[in-house]
């Protein structure tokens, strides 16, 4: 990836509605090929970013290039790329393949290539042997593809997808992340994928820019975005955590010392500096809950249940620890049982290992 060239470039873009300032002084760059997400909660300026990069909405400042081209006054036609629209609109009246056909009419393909780039084009969805059906004989994920068949029969470099799954129920939407993996995988094409879900981001995405009102607070991998969150708002985001409030004592070799109100003094591994307020944070399923008191070498707290929430596979305890603050422990449910093995109200140790402590300076 070092030699090659982006094909987005997104630099120091801003977008002002009035005195709303939607996205603030934004740079990502998406290489040729990649799986990228814009990941954020409602309102950070995801689609409007997106809709900059397809040419529906104007930069107040900064520079767009798409395939090596400033895209300033490029209009949306005449960009390389293609959008899949949130409410994935396909015409009713007219049947799968007219749906699919529609854009190849309008910019004027001769007839006998058009059946042939169709046919491809369904083939790559799974909807071959459905051409001939209304938008109304389909499943909701059957429309979902049509749309996708849509946007890829014209072969753009990069498409951008708007929430496709929104509308999908939970189950549809695991299945069509996998297909659109796959179908990615085989077109070549670069997707930029807009979502508000995490789990859609970190399961589909090479790497992600995690948004917050405006502005990108990191840009990495799935796994480094969980592992090595750079600031509260993106380890929150990105999963659960268990959260408490330290102040920096020192340090002491690879080790932050920090001070926490009813722990103490205690280690935590910690490349960089750091000083002044921070906050460290564990996630649920890097804690374990024991009767006796843990050893030396973990960091521990005391607490009580106070509530047990099933889902099936796993279990979410509750605990209110003697900071002051509850923390919540993932159980993985393996073994087959009818009850529970904690109950509300019993007295229990939190710990986790220093190592899987996230510092978090911002
Ligand atoms: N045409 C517009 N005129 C004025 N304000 C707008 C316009 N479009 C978007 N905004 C504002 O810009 C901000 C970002 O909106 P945007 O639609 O990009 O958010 P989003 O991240 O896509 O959110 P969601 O997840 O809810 O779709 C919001 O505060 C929104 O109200
Ligand atoms: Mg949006």
């Amino acid at each position: 990836m070092t030699d090659a060239k982006p094909i987005i470039s997104i630099r120091n873009v801003t977008k002002n509605f009035g005195r709303v300032t939607a996205v603030d002084n934004v740079s990502i760059d998406v290489m040729p090929g990649e799986f990228f997400a814009l990941l954020g909660p409602s309102g950070c300026g995801k689609t409007t970013l997106l809709r900059m990069l397809a040419g529906f909405e104007t930069t107040s400042g900064g520079e767009i290039e798409i395939d090596g081209q400033a895209m300033l006054g490029v209009p949306p036609n005449k960009r390389p790329v293609n959008m899949v629209f949130q409410s994935y609109a396909v015409f009713p009246h007219m049947t799968v393949f007219d749906n699919v056909a529609y854009g190849l009419k309008v910019t004027g393909v001769p007839k006998a290539e058009i059946t042939g780039q169709v046919e491809e084009a369904l083939s790559l969805v799974h909807l071959e042997d459905y051409g001939r059906r209304k938008p109304d004989q389909l499943s909701g994920g059957q429309r979902q593809r049509v749309a996708l068949a849509r946007a890829l029969v014209k072969k753009p470099k990069v498409l951008l997808l708007d929430e496709p799954l929104s509308a999908l129920d939970a189950k549809l939407r695991e299945a069509m992340r996998l297909e659109l993996v796959r179908l990615q995988h085989s077109v070549g094409i670069t997707f930029v994928i807009v979502t508000h879900d995490q789990d859609e981001a970190l399961s589909m995405a090479d790497r992600a820019a995690v948004m917050d009102r405006g502005v990108v607070r990191q840009i990495a991998p799935p796994g480094e975005l969980y592992e090595h969150p750079n600031s509260l708002f993106v380890a929150d985001f990105i999963g659960k955590v268990n959260m408490l409030e330290a102040k920096v004592a020192g340090q002491s070799g690879g080790d932050l010392v920090v001070e926490v109100e009813g722990m103490g003094r205690i280690a935590v591994p910690h490349e960089g500096a750091a000083a002044g307020n921070i906050s460290i944070a564990v996630r649920p399923e890097k804690t374990l809950l024991s009767a006796d008191k843990p050893g030396e070498g973990v960091l521990a707290l005391k607490g009580k249940i106070s509530d047990v929430a099933y889902y099936g596979n796993e279990s979410h305890i509750l605990l209110d620890t003697e900071t002051g603050v509850q923390f919540t422990s993932t159980v993985q449910n393996d073994a087959r049982r009818t009850e529970s093995s904690v109950a509300i109200g019993d007295d229990l140790w939190i710990s986790w290992a220093p190592g899987n402590t996230l510092v978090l300076a911002e």
